[in-house]
């Protein structure tokens, strides 16, 4: 098993606990900036994977831009990130999927409480959750423009107000908007919420955090004049790939060969603990 430089043996135990992960690495100043100046340009394109709020017509997010940007296909392959994915799986992962959520300033909707693990179980027949989700900020998050918020330990209870008939709409935009196929009602994650605590996942830009496909999370409006850019990767486990996927390659890889991990002088991750 890869082991990420940096990443203690207990990471992956603490993350199976809890189903969330801070790494104690982080893309260095310049690399952020690079990032966020190519991701700002890809989200003015105007293409399928990139796709605006329902109101106001802001740019809310860009999927699989690994496939053709360069620099998000670099980001991919960063040994730290792959190797933390492995050392979290315990074997070769994928990229599954690529996506940047912007939460533009004031006009950044939120994400209901919801489980990813729904969306690839019934949409992609993913058969496992064997993957984990690296979270990059390239904007501060924080407390007011509406980051992500985790509920640790949820993931073991495994998928939940799953609808009892099949409710596929084979609409992938019902996937990506702020009206979500598949999510945890208000009430239940109340009652989550107050049992199990929440966890903000914030941080300065570059902070990287990982979590479990299953874990319930959700995030709020951006009231803030800050935008909040996070940027997440999905590593799935080669032994994991849906048999027949239907949904757009942009948000199910056909593409299962393991990464290979390769270094890039344009991105650089740095020990911060
Ligand atoms: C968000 O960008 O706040 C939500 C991300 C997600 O649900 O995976
Ligand atoms: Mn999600």
């Amino acid at each position: 098993m890869s082991q990420a430089p940096g990443t203690t043996l207990d990471a992956a135990a603490r993350y199976h606990e809890t189903g969330w992960y801070a790494a104690d690495f982080s893309l260095d100043h310049r690399s952020v900036s690079a990032l966020r100046s190519r991701i700002t340009a890809l989200g003015e394109q105007r293409r399928p994977e990139v796709v605006q709020e329902k109101e106001g017509g802001a740019t809310r997010a860009i999927h699989g831009c690994h496939a053709w940007d360069d620099l998000c296909a670099a980001l991919v392959g960063l040994p730290e990130l792959v190797g933390l994915a492995m050392s979290l799986l315990g074997g070769p992962v994928y990229t599954y999927q690529f996506k940047v959520n912007f939460k533009q300033p004031y006009e950044g909707a939120a994400w209901p409480w919801h489980q990813d693990y729904a969306f690839w179980q019934e949409e992609d027949g993913m058969p496992r959750p064997d993957a984990v989700n690296i979270a990059i900020a390239l904007d501060h998050a924080h407390e007011g423009n509406g980051p992500l918020t985790v509920i640790p330990g949820s993931h073991r209870l495994g998928l939940l107000d799953l609808p009892a008939s099949d409710t596929r709409t084979g609409d992938w935009r019902d996937h990506v908007s702020s009206d979500l196929a598949y999510t945890v009602s208000p009430d239940r994650a109340a009652r989550l919420s107050a049992e199990l605590g929440t966890e903000l996942l914030v941080g300065p830009a570059g902070t990287v955090h990982a979590f479990h496909p299953s874990i319930v999370h959700s995030s709020t409006d951006n009231l803030s004049p800050d935008r909040r850019a996070l940027l997440l990767i999905t590593y799935n486990a080669v032994t994991n790939a849906p048999a027949a996927p239907a949904r757009p390659d942009f948000l199910v890889s056909r593409d299962i060969a393991p990464v290979t991990p390769g270094a890039d002088a344009r991105l650089t991750l740095r020990q911060v603990r």
